[in-house]
């Protein structure tokens, strides 16, 4: 069993990547923090509670709330494509009897940073512990900067972020974990620790339509099935409105797969940079893919290729059992 911590900002699809992991007997999650990205980071810790709450556990991974603002950039979030409080406004729902459709688990937060909350798990299972990281990166980038030195005793990181060959989703070359934060982003590709990338370029492959997910919910009547369609609705007209289709790409679940079904993946290697300054390119990834005398040692490997109906037959079946 490997264990996990998860930085997170959630956002629609990070709801379906907790509960993937968390319904993932090959891991263990240990700790999860919460950063500022689609919605700030008050919000993303309230909807991180939403989330567990949908979960009959007993004992919750450690909780802290993380950085409510990027490493230089002011913060811009996505409220957008995920709703006003980041889970399609499930937050407005109630029950008959005036109660939240959708509760807080009750668990606790740690009074403790994100950050430190990152380095004493780190301390804690030194080189067992993946990091996966589902926003932008400036919890992880700060707990770079408090003690490099520890944090290579990370096994590996594990991020959505970046885009390769094709346009970004915020701007023509930039995706938005990235973009959020580009210079944490620089940070951690410089790190030392090895990272292992799933951007656009292939979470992109993997299309949740409408009609696939009233397909898989229709028959149910449990409260994993009614969150999927109540907090995904709002991103859906987006996606109708934006993007091209009724439905929805789940980007952050595919970190989770990669670690419990990477027979579903191809990767590269890859040596990964930021652009912090560009007009035109702030948070764009520069991969270096050259294996000539030239070229720099690989900091990254990049997923490019999923077989995006066995993920998808994997994630319905996990996220039901
Ligand atoms: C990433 O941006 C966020 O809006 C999503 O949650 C995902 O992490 C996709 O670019
Ligand atoms: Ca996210």
């Amino acid at each position: 069993m490997q264990r996990i911590f998860i930085d997170t900002d959630p956002g629609v699809d990070d709801a379906l990547a907790l509960l993937l992991a968390m319904k993932s007997p090959e891991l263990h999650v240990e700790a999860i923090t919460t950063v500022s990205g689609n919605v700030h980071v008050e919000q993303a810790t309230q909807n991180l509670l939403t989330i567990l709450g949908l979960l009959d556990i007993a004992d919750y991974p450690f909780i802290a709330k993380g950085e409510a603002k990027p490493l230089v950039k002011p913060l811009v979030k996505a409220e957008h494509v995920h709703g006003e409080d980041g889970l399609g406004n499930i937050s407005k729902l109630l029950n008959p009897d005036g109660n939240p459709r959708y509760p807080n688990a009750t668990c606790e937060i740690s009074s403790m940073s994100g950050v430190d909350l990152i380095l004493e798990t780190v301390e804690r299972y030194p080189n067992e512990l993946v990091l996966v990281a589902l926003g932008p990166l400036t919890n992880i980038s700060k707990a770079v900067q408090k003690d490099a030195k520890l944090m290579q005793k990370l096994q590996s990181i594990v991020l959505m972020g970046g885009v390769f060959s094709e346009y970004g989703n915020v701007t023509t070359t930039a995706e938005f974990n990235v973009y959020v934060d580009p210079h944490a982003a620089h940070e951690v590709f410089n790190s030392g620790v090895p990272v292992h990338i799933a951007p656009l370029d292939v979470t992109h492959q993997v299309k949740l339509t409408g009609e696939r997910l009233e397909t898989e919910i229709e028959a149910r009547n449990d409260k994993i099935s009614s969150f999927l369609k109540d907090s995904t609705q709002a991103c859906m007209e987006f996606y109708r409105q934006n993007v091209g289709f009724y439905g929805l790409h789940i980007h952050d679940a595919l970190p989770i797969g990669m670690l419990t079904h990477p027979q579903f993946f191809q990767s590269v290697s890859a040596f990964v940079q930021v652009e912090t300054e560009g007009h035109l390119t702030s948070g764009m990834t520069v991969a270096d893919l050259r294996q000539t005398y030239h070229a720099s040692t690989p900091n990254a490997s990049i997923y490019t290729e999923v077989d995006a109906e066995a993920f998808l037959n994997h994630f319905f079946h996990r996220i039901f059992s």
